[in-house]
């Protein structure tokens, strides 16, 4: 790990800092935190009176100097990040720098430490070093931390029973080991054993090994990959009604609470009788989740909230679903059908991988303004040298699109959400035809089992709207045998990713639109044939006026 410095204070202005240390539970959780930052493959974690009067975690991660292990210490010390742009690229538990400087303000604390060379080990009361000694320690990190809020008393009164202190640190301790299965994690009271994981190979062992065999067994796998999204986790079918204690989302193995999540989970299930068992942790790159927002870290936000949260609910669907048995028939039914329902494209528009406008030289002759007006958000007015045109902007964008398929300037642009399609027998066999086809001009799909394929790519610069591209293998299908005519698939294509009638588009995007069109061979009709502009002279205007 690089080494701790302080952090600069327009970094620390905008770290969301505060006051992380409320009770024994958080003690426990920044430092173990610390621990699995530093690779430890074995973390014990000793409390004594529920962690009130100690609470101790020892690890066998990569340890500090004696420099690092003083700097530590101070507020804003972080090896973790630097300059705030690192914050979106966030891969550790921890990156404020505070936790063990606020620990240290209110407790009696030791640090003792070695990075396999040197080692310290230094004593705080109340935040003032008191000593510094050399550690022979192997390396590997321990933090004892006694008298928790000696000098707060009203912090103390704060704290419940130790028995209630406890069951949130063994809780806190099970939260984290589930998701970091390789790691041996231990939570001792005055050398009784609480709870101990031992190292294993995956999530899947730590549960077995954890949980009781109901509700091993009625658990589902949960595994999709969409490229940017990956979900990996485990739910119950909806017909368990065992008692159990299994609910935990993370998102990049942190263990989050995330409201909007827990609601998903639980409509996926239609309003469930007993709380369904669910274990998920959510993959998305650092810089998808603004892990800025709150002191503790255990609340994010995900910049792309609405898609995962689909994706999420589909997948539960279909793997706690498809489990179901005898009276499960219809369920499973219902459930495909909204399935169906929640992998239709709504997102996609939302997240296609902008492309530059293109520059046309040609344009300049048809236009020579910048004021464009859209009419019932359908179409395009715009005043022209001789006088006004009207332009259908969903055909507009279907000619562009058609001839920047045929002739092969398109190119392809990977999708920042693929769409998952489930398609029927008939769209399936369809699709086996056409897909070869489809590549060529710029579509592209994953395959997955069932019938369920996944758009990863289009042609660059197309729109897709809510439904569209859900019927593309629909209307592929009725093209019958003229399908395998490459103009007769880009039509279709162009069709169901032109920009449609009733949306709202810019001024900005308006001219592009035009600027392209008029750049087409022959930007008048639509591949189907239709007129995609209207003209009125201004002597038709005046002649209609009675002007002349
Ligand atoms: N158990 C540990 N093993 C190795 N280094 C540690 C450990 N705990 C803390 N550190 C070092 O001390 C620094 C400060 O820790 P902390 O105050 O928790 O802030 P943060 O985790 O946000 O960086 C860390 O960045 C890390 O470099
Ligand atoms: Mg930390």
């Amino acid at each position: 790990m690089a080494h701790i410095r302080i952090l600069k204070p327009d970094v620390q202005g905008k770290i969301a800092a505060g006051e992380v240390i409320t009770r024994p539970a958080s003690v426990a959780k920044e430092l173990l935190e610390n621990a699995l930052d530093a690779q430890a493959k074995r973390i014990e974690v000793d409390i004594a009176d529920g962690g009130k009067q100690k609470c101790l975690v020892n690890d066998d991660g990569i340890g500090m100097t004696k420099e690092d292990a003083l700097l530590s210490i101070e507020r804003y010390s972080t090896s973790k990040i630097r300059s705030i742009d690192d914050i979106d690229n966030i891969t550790t538990y921890g990156f404020r720098g505070e936790a063990l400087a606020s620990i240290a303000q209110v407790s009696h604390f030791e640090l003792e430490t070695a990075d396999g060379t040197h080692g310290a080990r230094i004593f705080v009361r109340a935040g003032h070093v008191e000593r510094v000694v050399d550690s022979q320690r192997p390396r590997g990190t321990r933090v004892k931390v006694s008298n928790l809020f000696f000098n707060l008393p009203a912090r103390l009164k704060f704290l419940r029973s130790a028995q209630w202190e406890r069951r949130l640190i063994a809780e806190m301790v099970r939260n984290y080991a589930f998701v970091n299965p390789s790691v041996h994690m231990s939570l001792r009271e005055t050398g009784r054993r609480v709870v101990e994981f031992m190292s294993m190979k995956s999530i899947k062992e730590r549960l077995q090994a954890a949980l009781s065999r109901t509700v091993i067994e009625s658990l589902a796998e949960i595994n999709v990959d969409v490229g940017l999204v990956k979900i990996f986790g485990y739910v119950s079918r909806p017909d368990f009604q065992e008692k159990h204690r299994l609910h935990y989302v993370y998102i990049n193995s942190r263990p989050v609470r995330y409201p909007r999540i827990y609601r998903a989970i639980l409509s996926a299930y239609q309003e469930p009788k007993n709380p369904p068992a669910f274990l998920f942790n959510i993959m998305v790159a650092p810089d998808r989740i603004d892990v800025n927002i709150h002191p503790t870290k255990n609340e994010v936000k995900l910049r792309d909230e609405q898609y995962i949260v689909d994706l999420l609910a589909q997948s539960i669907k279909k793997a706690a679903f498809s489990l179901a048995t005898t009276t499960g028939y219809e369920r499973v039914v219902s459930a495909t059908q909204s399935v169906a329902r929640a992998g239709s494209p709504q997102f996609v528009q939302d997240h296609l991988v902008v492309s530059e406008p293109s520059q046309t030289p040609h344009s300049v002759l048809e236009r020579d303004t910048d004021e464009f007006w859209q009419l019932h958000d359908a179409y395009i007015l715009a005043q022209t040298r001789s006088g006004l045109i009207i332009v259908d902007q969903h055909v507009a964008h279907e000619r562009i699109i058609y001839e920047s398929i045929m002739k092969g300037t398109a190119g392809s642009q990977r999708l920042l959400f693929p769409i998952t399609l489930d398609l029927s027998p008939e769209e399936y066999r369809t699709y086996k035809k056409t897909k070869s086809l489809l590549k060529e001009l710029g579509v592209a799909f994953k395959e997955f089992s069932q019938r369920t394929v996944v758009i990863d790519s289009l042609p660059t610069d197309v729109h897709v709207g809510r439904e569209e591209i859900a019927n593309l293998f629909k209307d592929l299908d009725e093209l019958g045998s003229v399908r395998k005519e490459k103009g007769e698939v880009a039509k279709v294509i162009a069709c169901h990713t032109a920009i449609r009638a009733g949306q709202k588009l810019s001024v900005v995007e308006m001219r592009d639109l035009i600027d392209r069109l008029f750049a087409c061979d022959n930007p008048y009709t639509c591949p189907h044939g239709r007129p995609v502009v209207l003209k009125f002279s201004l002597e038709e205007l005046a002649a209609r006026f009675g002007r002349t």
